[in-house]
């Protein structure tokens, strides 16, 4: 009998010290993304999904004032332990009333900016709808995550496995990886105009190899095994995609298929 498994919240729990020796590289690989964006001093930017603030810090060392936000209370410490201006919030829930505290200035942002972190959100309408009323007319929201195709194989081989199991793993599935032209509807159903948006490929090394991506981003598949069961899942998660993902030198490599857009919010309602 399969069991359904219940698709898990985006991982609250990351630890941010994890995170930073098994997937440093995703911060790494967004100087193109930060320079589509382009900040400029004075600018006032969010960062979405912020992590442990090592792009906010980018951004705020270009003039930019800063503000970071991410769901996982370990990442915005490790941001605020950075000097940066970070606080837990939902993405889904974004809203001045939330993010600002009373008194606080509450002009609206000149550019929403989020990397790596929108596939963790899987009401997209909502979070387009959030940073829209964040936005001054005219500002601009820039990011990248994961298109249609991403981890496929990493990420088929995770179902499979706990399909075997006698576990439903596409009901585990956590992320939202989507076609361009779903998101570029979103958008524009969210009042945006869209300037720029492109999928592309990036085979991305993995400095920690298969397992130490498994055990930073996997969590959602595993939770719905017993703590026994998981060596042995990872295990032939890894015999299931050695055969595309790790190369003749040993090295494994995530099958990264990015999706890059930028899009403004118009002066005035079309
Ligand atoms: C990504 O950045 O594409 C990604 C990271 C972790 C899990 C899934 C996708």
């Amino acid at each position: 009998m399969v069991v359904p498994a219940s698709a898990a919240p985006p991982p609250a729990d990351w630890n941010a010290e994890g995170y930073r020796r098994h997937a440093g590289f995703v911060a790494e690989l967004a100087a193109p993304v930060v320079e589509v964006l382009a900040p400029r001093p004075g600018e006032r930017i969010l960062d979405l999904g912020c992590g442990d603030g090592v792009l906010t810090a980018t951004l705020a060392a270009a003039g930019a004032t800063v503000i970071g936000v991410d769901g996982s209370p370990d990442m915005v410490a490790a941001a605020r332990a950075r000097g940066l201006d970070a606080r837990v919030m939902d993405g889904h829930a974004l809203c001045g009333g939330t993010l600002f505290a009373a008194g606080e200035d509450r002009r609206p942002f000149d550019a929403v900016f989020s990397n790596a972190a929108l596939h963790w959100m899987l009401r997209p309408d909502a979070v387009i709808s959030g940073v829209a009323g964040l936005l001054r007319p005219g500002g601009r929201f820039v990011g990248e995550f994961g298109a249609a195709g991403n981890v496929a194989r990493i990420g088929q081989a995770l179902v499979a496995c706990l399909d075997r199991r006698g576990i439903d793993g596409r009901a585990a599935w956590p992320w939202y990886f989507p076609e361009p032209e779903d998101y570029r509807a979103r958008l524009i159903a969210g009042g945006f105009t869209v300037v720029r948006l492109e999928r592309f490929e990036r085979p991305t090394p993995l400095p920690t190899g298969l397992a130490g991506w498994l055990a930073t981003f996997a969590g959602p598949f595993l939770r719905h095994l017993p703590a026994a069961g998981r060596d042995a899942y990872l295990a032939e998660v890894a015999d299931a995609v050695a055969p595309g993902l790790r190369d003749g030198n040993g090295q494994w490599w995530a099958d990264y298929v990015r999706l890059r857009f930028v899009a403004v919010r118009p002066d005035r309602p079309a």
